[in-house]
């Protein structure tokens, strides 16, 4: 066991933030490019938007170059990741979600390794021998818009541990902790014994941090896990769960909360959390 727990920096889990994007993006399928028409009407709309903030703020020049340098900033600490999944992703998802009659979705976040130790349900999500938090046992069906069980779905979570730090993007963090793919079983059932986390505050050293702290609003998300469900042949999940009466859920600075995705755990008697959670997936 470690001694010395050095607190991960915002440039750290930012630049990590970075890289993982880019890692993620260069494996992608599928086209990239986008129609010079498509971007034509988004850019132009997209600036019309700033045109008009500036005319109805009457932004000054002095306004003006100190958004410039905390955009500079923002690139340096690479924290465009961080930015953008919790001021803007929320939106393109919602977007997304006009398509959608699964179960209810919200942003994937900038914390998303792939790649986990692949798990048979029932399964425990690797973690530290003294791993702090309460032990709560995750349970739940796979099925799809017609109600069939799906076996061999994959049920890929990732979360914070119980002081709201992600592994990956910790320095003091064994690598994979508390992330795991787990299989359904032949019921479409799974089983996952993890912990509960902590909420997570976006890091308070870095460009976005002191935006949202110059603009005196607080860097809080309300504890979640982070769940992407997927099935051959089925549209993959990407959703968030919240608990039930837990810090932040009603301010969550990335707001990405939604009722349908509270989950409300029991006490077993023994100190340890039990819930069930089921999800629904249809063909694309
Ligand atoms: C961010 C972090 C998260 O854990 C999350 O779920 C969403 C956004 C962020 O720092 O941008
Ligand atoms: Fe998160």
């Amino acid at each position: 066991m470690t001694t010395t727990q050095p607190s991960p920096t915002a440039a750290g889990s930012g630049s990590s933030a970075t890289e993982a994007f880019r890692a993620a993006r260069s494996t992608a399928s599928g086209p990239s490019g986008v129609a010079p028409e498509r971007v034509s009407a988004v850019l132009t709309s997209l600036l019309a938007g700033i045109h008009e903030t500036i005319r109805s703020e009457e932004v000054t020049y002095d306004e003006f170059q100190a958004a410039k340098q905390f955009l500079i900033e923002v690139g340096e600490g690479g924290e465009w990741p961080l930015l953008l999944d919790v001021f803007v992703e929320h939106v393109v998802e919602d977007v997304a979600s006009r398509t959608q009659s699964c179960t209810k979705g919200s942003i994937l976040g900038p914390y998303y390794l792939p790649g986990q130790a692949r798990l048979e349900s029932p399964a425990t999500l690797p973690q530290r021998p003294d791993e702090q938090g309460t032990v709560l046992v995750f349970s739940g069906q796979v099925r799809d818009t017609g109600g069939n069980p799906l076996p061999g779905a994959e049920v890929d979570i990732w979360q914070a541990d119980e002081q709201g730090y992600y592994s990956g993007f910790a320095p003091h963090l064994p690598e994979g902790n508390l992330r795991g793919v787990v299989v359904t079983d032949s019921a479409g059932r799974f089983e996952i014994r993890t912990i509960e986390p902590a909420p997570y505050q976006i890091p308070t050293d870095g460009p976005t941090g002191k935006m949202i702290e110059a603009a005196g609003w607080h860097p809080w998300r309300p504890a979640h896990l982070h769940l992407l469900v997927s099935a051959p042949g089925m549209r993959t999940i990407t959703t968030q769960l919240y608990f039930r009466g837990g810090e932040w859920l009603d301010s969550d600075v990335a707001t990405a909360t939604k009722p349908e995705l509270i989950l409300d755990p029991a006490d077993a008697g023994d100190g340890t959390h039990t819930v069930e959670y089921d999800f629904v997936l249809e063909r694309p």
